[in-house]
């Protein structure tokens, strides 16, 4: 399919499964020799991540431990602004080699707020995997950033675990917003 409407909207097809699953084979071969003789903790990032991490984690073979974490992020009071929060946050995280597992990078912001946190336990090591980078949109520069599957147009996706409105999670391919060309 390469047109689909989700919640009314029109969505055209970006990068197929079989692309995807490629591209995270070669990410696995690349993080299964930057930890050889490692045991790091792959932590994904709900909900959006579920499918890359679970996809990604059967194609690694070095010994790791797996955990997911959400965050959440709601308006604060007026001085502390939009206030986030992280559950599920492993709390022994101090002398392991960390890898947080995203789905999408889109500000960078989401993903800032997380790594401070596990910086606070001291991990020996700390880099992010994400299946898309949206380059274009970075508000922040992300030095973990190491593994990124596909960098994208600051366009907005839906499928392969991402959502629109809560929808389109489960599509096995990854789409993009049909674009309204203005006559
Ligand atoms: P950031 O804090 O701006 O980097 O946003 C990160 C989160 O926003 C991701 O983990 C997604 O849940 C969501 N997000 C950002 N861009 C998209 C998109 O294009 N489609 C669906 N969700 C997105």
């Amino acid at each position: 399919m390469n047109k689909i409407q989700i919640a009314g909207k029109e969505f055209e097809i970006l990068l197929e499964n079989d692309q995807i699953s490629k591209r995270t084979r070669l990410i696995a071969i690349q993080i299964d020799v930057d930890y050889e003789s490692r045991c790091p903790v792959f932590i994904g990032v709900l909900n959006g991540g579920f499918i890359f991490m679970a996809d990604l984690l059967k194609e690694i073979n070095v010994s790791c431990e797996v955990g997911f974490i959400k965050v959440s992020s709601y308006v604060g009071t007026e001085s502390t602004g939009k206030v986030k929060e992280i559950f599920g946050l492993p709390g022994d995280l101090h002398n392991r080699d960390v890898i947080v597992v995203e789905d999408i990078v889109d500000t960078g912001l989401t993903l800032s707020y997380i790594l401070t946190e596990i910086h606070k336990q001291n991990p020996s090591s700390v880099t992010v995997c994400t299946l898309l980078l949206k380059p274009d949109a970075l508000t922040t520069k992300i030095e973990e950033l190491e593994y990124v599957g596909f960098e994208i147009a600051n366009e907005f996706v839906v499928g392969y675990g991402l959502d629109y409105d809560g929808l389109g999670r489960n599509l096995k391919d990854v789409y993009r917003a049909k674009t309204v060309v203005i006559p």
